[in-house]
């Protein structure tokens, strides 16, 4: 049994655990109804289903953005409806999280994106260069450390966003459509990227809209239509809206 700061997660535990979630919007607009999933660590899942099904309230709801109407969370011992909101930067250094939109910051180099993420956390100077180097490593782009974000394609702009998200080693690493702005070829490889990522232990949790991918994959899919599960098979293949 891992014991830290409060958290305690026993071995047996699933990472993440949702029970009966729902989230009902202040418009009255049911985002999620009764939702429940266990997902173990080190699994790599997608999540798919069509725009409008709740995919990205529940990556929300992972980060602790939005907390749901009803239901139980708990993500790496953490039950998030417990969590006080001084303990909720600390709970999110366990997840690092892409975007469709990579979401880096223009004006600032690869490296101060990067390195911005472990400054905020207290990591000294010298060990902040080594894991951006490092992480740059991984996503093949060591030669892009001083350029601007704006000089990179949308391939190698998500490779970056991947880097930040990864620097300060988290548990888990939700995507919400990172290939979305990509074409097929730079699309394949953000997501041999985050097998890899996978492959070295990391939790990954991928919304995704791409079937060619996720048939090829052979993982776990999560499919919601509606604001519910409507499959959750290992090994899936995507799962079509079917009207
Ligand atoms: N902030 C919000 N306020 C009100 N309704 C929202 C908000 N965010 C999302 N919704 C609604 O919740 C439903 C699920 O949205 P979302 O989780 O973004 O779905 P997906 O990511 O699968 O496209 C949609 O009907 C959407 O319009
Ligand atoms: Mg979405």
């Amino acid at each position: 049994m891992a014991k830290r700061s409060g958290r305690i997660l026993s071995d047996g535990d699933p990472l993440i655990r949702l029970e009966s979630i729902s989230k009902t919007y202040s418009e009255g607009v049911e985002a999620l109804h009764d939702v429940s999933f266990s997902i173990n660590k080190g699994e790599f899942v997608f999540i798919v289903g069509p725009s409008g099904s709740g995919k990205s309230t529940l990556i929300k709801i992972l980060l602790k953005e939005l907390d749901p109407t009803s239901g139980n969370i708990h993500v790496a011992g953490s039950d998030l409806g417990t969590l006080k909101r001084r303990q909720v930067s600390r709970y999110r250094r366990n997840i690092g999280v892409v975007f469709q939109n990579f979401e880096l910051l223009k004006d600032r180099s690869v490296y101060e994106n990067i390195a911005l993420a472990q400054r905020v956390i207290g990591v000294p100077k010298r060990k902040i260069n080594r894991n951006v180097s490092s992480m740059l490593s991984l996503v093949g782009l060591n030669d892009k450390i001083k350029v601007n974000p704006e000089e990179l394609s949308g391939g190698e702009q998500q490779r970056v966003a991947l880097a930040r998200a990864l620097v300060n080693r988290p548990t888990i690493l939700l995507a919400d459509e990172p290939t979305g702005n990509l074409d097929p070829g730079n699309a394949w490889s953000i997501m041999e990227l985050m097998n890899e990522i996978n492959k070295l232990g990391t939790t990954v949790i991928v919304v995704t809209h791409n079937p060619e991918v996720v048939d090829a994959m052979q993982k776990r899919v999560i499919a919601m239509k509606e604001g519910r599960i409507i499959a959750d098979i290992s090994k899936g293949r995507y799962i079509y809206e079917r009207n």
